[in-house]
């Protein structure tokens, strides 16, 4: 059990959107599942107990339409497409802990026992719900809110397909929440992140809040609504209660939730904000249950400058980016291209640009020249310093002093900014070999080439420990050439008390960051 893994350290617990089975994943999703993961492996660098879940969206009238064209029960189809998305987490080496399936037997006992609290609460009432549905977005949408299409047809915000819907359903009482959810935003301002995104929620609650229809009668591909089969619960609450079974619920007693329940973050995109910083914190509270802490929404890619969609065939395919890039150096592209809350374009000529000069030349050349430079003049092992000079302090002080400037910026989820400020680092450690001229020491001052060699070892062992939750694999590389053991490669072992140990024998040096060599006739 989770007390049982590890009592001592503080608990973090992300999530990412579970994913609708019917897409092909895209880059889009690689980016939130990516953005999750990159968060969870510095959190247990740092020491955290991290639980950290993914999953899929199974049910709704989206997923039994597409079961339908593929001419096989809904059951049948989730079951084959689901193990896209786990393929796809695997692929980039993701390391969630638990992968969530909404058709999963612990998780309709979640949303029935979910229902019932709010039926007894009296928070949710049989009415009947005429308006507008737009299937691709399983979202209803007021008249107000539509939009002018083309042939004078009326479409939802997002461009999706609207239909007129009329049936029996049940509402929740979102209209009553409306104060309570301004106060919860009001005493939490990191509830809701970047403060663009919390600006547009609090805005929107401002206006005025509709009770929510959560049951449709016209298909059945969903949970079953207790007492009243010819329901099925709307997706949306179905889905967003996966993140509180995965949590243990309806066991609110066990260790998991316990330890576990309130997130510590849910990650998603700004597409889904409304349903996550209003309906879901308003379900929970009218339920008894705690809100998560903090929800954050990160932007949208285009493809070149251009909307990424099915229709338009621009779809990018991660699996493609992993084979002509590498794994790492994508999870590196998407995190430090795009201020992350902000939209972003992916380009071909970007991603080779941000290899070639922030890997290659940057990070590769200093690793390379380094470990080169000990394993021929140092009897390829770690050199032994003399006393430090003030220019191996500050290196070896801008080194230590890069855990403090980046915390904060992982937990403000600033990826961007953290990658900047390790770069800078890299960029001093670059200088100093320029400036301190180690192969001219070689014959002239061994003793202090040995000093400038273990001052520079010290700082790449620093900043591959760093960059690890972005880049896992290379950084594994570079610390296995610099002989760092397994245990040893956490943020409590930065510092002078990990330091690397002279005469510890170096493996051959070999590259990491391979330069990206543009194919014939690619786009420049
Ligand atoms: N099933 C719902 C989420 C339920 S969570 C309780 C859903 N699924 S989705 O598969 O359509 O989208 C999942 C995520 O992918 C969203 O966070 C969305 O923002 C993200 N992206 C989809 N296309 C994207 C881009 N082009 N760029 C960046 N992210 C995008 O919504």
């Amino acid at each position: 059990m989770a007390e049982e893994r590890d009592a001592g350290s503080k608990p973090f617990y992300v999530t990412t959107p579970i994913y609708y089975v019917n897409d092909v994943p895209h880059i889009g999703h690689a980016y939130t599942t990516l953005s999750c993961d990159v968060l969870a492996r510095f959190k247990r660098l740092d020491g955290f107990d991290v639980h950290f879940l993914t999953g899929t969206d199974e049910h709704g009238q989206k997923v039994e339409t597409a079961s339908q064209v593929a001419g096989m029960t809904p059951q049948a189809f989730v079951d084959k497409v689901s193990g896209n998305f786990r393929d796809l987490a695997a692929a980039m080496n993701i390391s969630n802990d638990d992968f969530i399936r909404t058709t999963e037997d612990r998780h309709t006992a979640a949303c029935q026992q979910l229902w019932r609290e709010l039926a007894a609460r009296d928070e949710i009432y049989l009415g009947s719900y005429a308006g507008w549905y737009a299937v691709r977005d399983e979202a209803y949408y007021a008249e107000g809110e539509l939009v002018d299409g083309p042939e004078g047809k009326k479409l939802a915000p997002s461009g999706a397909e609207v239909e007129w819907v009329e049936e029996p359903s049940y509402f929740f009482r979102l209209s009553a929440w409306q104060d309570r959810l301004l106060a919860l935003y009001e005493d939490n301002p990191d509830f809701i992140g970047p403060d663009s995104r919390r600006n547009e929620v609090i805005s929107f609650v401002k206006g005025g809040l509709f009770d929510l229809s959560v049951s449709r009668t016209s298909f059945a591909w969903g949970v079953p609504v207790p007492d009243d089969p010819a329901h099925v619960m709307y997706v949306w609450i179905d889905a967003l209660t996966n993140y509180i079974t995965a949590a243990g619920y309806p066991d609110t007693d066990c260790a998991l939730y316990r330890r576990f329940w309130p997130a510590d973050l849910h990650m998603i995109g700004k597409d889904i904000i409304r349903f996550h910083a209003v309906y879901w914190p308003a379900f929970l509270m009218a339920a008894g249950l705690e809100p998560p802490k903090r929800v954050f929404a990160h932007g949208w890619w285009t493809n070149e400058g251009q909307k990424i969609s099915k229709s338009v065939g621009n779809i990018i395919d991660p699996y493609d980016l992993f084979d002509r890039y590498g794994v790492d150096q994508t999870r590196y592209f998407l995190m430090r291209e795009v201020p992350f809350g902000n939209d972003g374009d992916f380009s071909r000529r970007a991603i080779a640009s941000r290899i070639n000069s922030d890997l290659a030349n940057d990070l590769g050349n200093l690793a390379q020249r380094v470990l080169s430079m000990i394993g021929k003049n140092c009897g390829a092992a770690v050199p032994q310093p003399a006393a430090f000079s003030a220019d191996d302090d500050a290196l070896l002080a801008s080194a230590h002093g890069l855990l403090d400037t980046v915390r904060p910026l992982f937990d403000a989820q600033a990826f961007h900014k953290a990658l900047e400020a390790i770069w800078a680092v890299i960029g001093d450690a670059n200088r100093y070999v320029d400036t301190q001229a180690p192969w001219t020491l070689r014959k002239t001052d061994p003793e202090r080439m040995a000093t400038v060699l273990y001052a520079l070892a010290e700082t790449i062992r620093h900043l591959a420990i760093l960059v690890q939750p972005i880049m896992p694999e290379s950084c594994a590389r570079l610390l296995d050439q610099l002989a760092v053991e397994e245990g040893a490669r956490g943020f409590g072992d930065l510092g002078p008390a990990g330091a690397l140990r002279p005469g510890t024998a170096l493996p051959k040096p070999e590259g990491v960051f391979p330069r990206y060599i543009e194919e014939e006739g690619e786009e420049g």
